[in-house]
């Protein structure tokens, strides 16, 4: 039986969307404030990149002598990192300002900066729009963020929005803020390329450039030295990263990447996202499968199951290649998860093509997706050329067909796992019960089962998997990884 103090939903795989909100604070890595120090807030909306970008602010803030709250009705500074993707993330962020406005009315020297794609896409014209906000910062000019402030405090606008073809902020080691002490996200490229036709994330956040691959190594011993057992490898689209030395004498691909990421401590899981389906290849499959630290698990979005709908969406592929591309994920690596990111009711999709998506998350038997109604975004191609012309109940309606199948494939790929011994990470304690550990199997699906003496948050523990439900398994520990004793 579940136990009861055990909630429903309280440990959903980790969703790379879900940190809309998140007020980030500062951890074990930093100190409590110094005398004559100023404090920062900072909020965070949208993907994980946006979220380790954070970590990146909050670095260059602390070198000119910030430190991070929790609470922004103290912060000299309060910074939003925004989202783009869809309308309601933009709305969201509005609201938000409007609660920061107050702040600015009561305390009028504290700045309040908008970060990330909305500033991007907007520009100038953000301030024109909200006029309390302060600082105006796109995605590649962080590092100017002590002179924008500087800017700011001497009463005038700060706004940097120009976009790099090289920054990546290698150099940068990031404040980890809100952090377990065990997983830990490494950003490894910046930017996409790729133009999906509904997508505004190659206008805020530029062309896709990669990532030193020594200095991706040398932040995953860090994190390995300093006790994180899980990485996740981060970027629009993973596959294409592509490295060269300035001579051209060493090549480096996303295959040999995961390698030497992998090969920094056997003791540390290595995750990563996003993979675009056109990129993946068979040598990173196969990597993936001769690395026992590399997890099992591949989020590859398909977005629609429709050949047409997909050259609508620019996606480069068609629905047989997607098929295939699934064939040879399972046929490389049996034992892995593979999960989605579905758009319902873009411009002109048909029942019939609607239908072809359902049929293709069938066919690859997602462990789990996040799914959306299309939301178009101007200046994207898709707003250029095509009539967003689904009306807004019938996007919603099939929207739901699309979630309740995901939730019954869910519930059968988590029911599939009972009686599994399964290698679990211990991220800490279940939200809703402390007598309760939480954590995530190779899979990426989340465990909770009661503690065991001794054992603490960064253990690997060896658990049987007695419940489930759609999303979250219900376990008992059988065994403690690094002892081997049986518990
Ligand atoms: N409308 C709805 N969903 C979108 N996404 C990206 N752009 C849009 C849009 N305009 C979704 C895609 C992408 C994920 C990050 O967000 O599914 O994979
Ligand atoms: Fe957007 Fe497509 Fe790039 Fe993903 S791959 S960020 S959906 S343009």
């Amino acid at each position: 039986m579940l136990d009861n103090q055990i909630k429903r939903g309280d440990l959903q795989p980790k969703n790379p969307y879900a940190f809309n909100g998140q007020t980030l604070v500062g951890n074990a890595d930093e100190q409590v404030p110094t005398p004559g120090q100023k404090l920062f807030y900072i909020e965070s909306y949208g993907c994980q990149m946006n979220f380790s970008d954070s970590e990146i602010v909050a670095s260059i803030l602390k070198s000119v002598n910030y430190h991070v709250t929790p609470d922004f009705q103290e912060a000299d500074l309060i910074l939003i990192n925004t989202c783009s993707i869809r309308e309601k993330a933009e709305e969201t962020v509005r609201k938000r300002l409007k609660v920061f406005d107050q702040v600015k009315k009561a305390r009028p020297d504290a700045l309040v900066g908008v970060l990330g794609c909305m500033a991007e896409r907007l520009k100038a014209q953000f301030l024109e729009e909200e006029k309390l906000v302060d600082l105006v910062v796109g995605p590649d000019a962080y590092r100017d963020l002590p002179g924008l402030i500087a800017t700011a405090e001497d009463g005038d606008k700060g706004i940097n929005v120009f976009l790099s073809r090289e920054e990546t902020y290698a150099d940068i080691n990031p404040v980890r803020l809100d952090s377990n002490g065990v997983t830990a996200f490494i950003s490894i490229m910046r930017g996409c390329d790729n133009m999906c036709s509904f997508c505004v994330v190659p206008f805020t956040r530029g062309r896709e450039r990669s990532r030193d691959p020594y200095s991706i190594v040398a932040e995953a011993s860090d994190l390995a030295s300093r006790g994180y057992r899980e990485i996740t490898l981060l970027g629009q689209n993973v596959d294409s990263y592509k490295w060269q030395n300035p001579e051209g004498s060493e090549k480096v691909n996303f295959a040999g990447l995961l390698q030497k990421v992998a090969e920094v401590d056997q003791e540390v899981r290595i995750r990563f996202s996003t993979s675009h389906p056109k990129d993946i290849t068979d040598e990173v499959l196969e990597t993936i499968s001769s690395y026992s630290n590399i997890c099992n698990y591949i989020h590859l979005p398909v977005q629609s199951g429709n050949s047409r709908v997909l050259k609508l969406m620019n996606r480069t592929y068609d629905r047989d290649w997607y098929r295939s591309k699934i064939e040879r994920i399972y046929s490389i690596i049996p034992d892995c998860a593979i999960s989605s990111d579905i758009i319902a009711g873009f411009c002109s999709e048909t029942e019939e093509e609607h239908q072809d998506t359902l049929e293709m998350m069938e066919f690859a038997n997602y462990s789990m997706s996040y799914m959306f109604i299309y939301s178009e975004r101007p200046g994207t191609l898709a707003a250029k050329k095509y009539k967003d012309d689904i009306a807004e109940d019938i996007k919603k309606r099939r929207l739901s067909e699309i979630i309740r199948l995901q939730n019954h494939l869910s519930l059968k790929h988590n029911q599939g796992e009972i009686g599994q011994v399964r290698e679990v990470l211990i991220e800490g304690n279940s939200k809703r019960s402390d007598d309760h550990f939480k954590g995530r199997t190779s899979q990426n699906k989340m465990v909770v089962f009661p503690k065991s003496e001794g054992l603490s948050p960064g253990d690997y523990v060896m658990v049987r998997i007695d419940e489930a439900t759609s999303a979250t398994l219900i376990g008992t520990i059988t065994q403690s990884v690094e002892s081997g004793v049986s518990i």
